[in-house]
């Protein structure tokens, strides 16, 4: 009988995660049995899950929204990344204890390679500075291509919080939209918009800044829905160059995947079956 691993993602909710179908596909690639479980837990049991779930042999788990940040209190390790920007989205089984990574940022990235988006010199701007914008501008920062990278929010006082947490030991520093437009007489147009933030989710999408914007500009929306995203519908006023995050769930479950089984899965096919 063959063996199979035990795997799974914990969120709250977590009822819509595509999760379960991704890493099926994954594990069908790889000639391995999987099950992989989405746990709809509450903060104040998270600790106790996991623990039980690695206790119980489990292999490895996803942690989404909003545990992000408090699964770190019940590891034994984690990665530095995870430190630093205190935001984890896989468990894995390492030298006899829970070690925390996260693939989010490098999923991201990797996604941009995948669509042939070139940062390189480019005006970044991220609405947003939740926990996905710190994955999503921490990755960009390192990686030293853009000319600039802009961050817009509601929250006023969240962007400074955001750019002291980045700034400090980042390649690029990331700059504060409102404060780059106040001091500036002719605002350079943006060459790439990110929706980090989770309005329009359940309605329509509106920003209240003016965004500078050209006929090329492209617009990457970490949300994803079953038709067209509002922030995309939105953006479609100003320009046809729009994605989803379903390429970048793929690419961090890809990687989440190797992390926990050493196997890179091909992830075109994965996210085609998604799109259908
Ligand atoms: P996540 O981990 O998904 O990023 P989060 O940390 O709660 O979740 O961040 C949500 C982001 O969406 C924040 O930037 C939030 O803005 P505030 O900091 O002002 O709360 C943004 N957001 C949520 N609803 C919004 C809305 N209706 N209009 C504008 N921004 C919104």
């Amino acid at each position: 009988m063959k063996l199979t691993h035990k795997l799974g993602v914990v969120g709250h909710p977590v009822n819509h995660s595509l999760s379960p179908k991704i890493h099926q596909a994954f594990a069908r690639q790889a000639g391995i049995e999987i099950t992989y479980d989405k746990f709809d837990i509450e903060d104040a049991e998270l600790g106790l899950f996991i623990k039980d779930f690695f206790a119980n042999g489990g292999n490895g788990l996803n942690i989404t929204v909003p545990h992000k940040l408090n699964c770190i209190k019940y590891v034994d390790s984690a990665a530095n990344e995870v430190k630093r920007l205190m935001s984890a989205n896989t468990l894995i089984l390492k030298d006899g204890g829970i070690f925390a990574e996260s693939t989010d940022g490098p999923g991201f990235l990797k996604d941009l390679c995948v669509k042939e988006i070139d940062i390189n010199k480019k005006n970044i701007l991220i609405l947003g500075a939740g926990g996905a914008a710190k994955s999503i501008v921490s990755s960009i920062c390192l990686s030293k291509k853009p000319d600039s990278v802009f961050i817009s929010n509601r929250t006023q006082p969240k962007v400074n919080e955001l750019i002291k947490v980045l700034g400090k030991d980042e390649y690029i520093t990331p700059v504060d939209f409102s404060e780059y437009k106040m001091h500036k007489d002719q605002v350079r147009a943006m060459d790439i918009v990110i929706n980090a933030t989770s309005k329009g989710l359940d309605g329509k999408f509106t920003w209240e800044e003016d965004i500078p914007v050209h006929e090329e500009t492209i617009f990457y929306d970490l949300s994803y829905s079953i038709g067209q995203t509002s922030f995309l519908e939105w953006a479609s006023k100003f320009s046809n160059n729009g994605f989803d995050g379903k390429g970048m769930l793929v690419q961090q479950a890809a990687l989440s995947f190797k992390l926990w089984f050493g196997f890179s899965p091909s992830t075109e096919e994965v996210e085609e079956l998604l799109n259908e």
